[in-house]
């Protein structure tokens, strides 16, 4: 199964006007064509996820399982483009990302 990651820039997350971060979609999305990180995860800038409440949200899938990300913000979204250029050698999360998971109420 490939690991994803979807990182919501929709109605909510990313958006300034509400209170929220910004998402550094360009940032993202040209870390991952410098580096071919597509390869290791497939990136996804992604619409509305659904727990919007949760601030900048995005979500992992990594052997079938789901992570939820929230309240993310720019060292966080860095550190989603290390673990994913770093993935082959250890595809578990960083601390700083692991402290921002969130079990979305189904
Ligand atoms: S806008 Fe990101 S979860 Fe709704």
């Amino acid at each position: 199964m490939p690991t994803k990651i979807a990182v919501c820039n929709g109605c909510c997350c990313g958006r300034i006007e509400k209170g929220n971060k910004e998402v550094p979609v360009d940032k993202l999305k040209q870390a991952w064509k410098e580096n071919d990180l597509d390869q290791n995860v497939k990136l996804n800038i992604s619409t509305c996820l659904g727990p919007c409440s949760q601030n900048n949200v995005s979500l992992i899938t990594v052997d079938g399982q789901r992570i939820w990300l929230g309240s993310l913000e720019g060292e966080h979204y860095d550190s989603i483009i290390e673990w994913a250029q770093n993935i082959g050698e250890n595809s578990e999360l960083p601390e700083s990302l692991k402290s921002q998971r969130f079990i979305p109420l189904s």
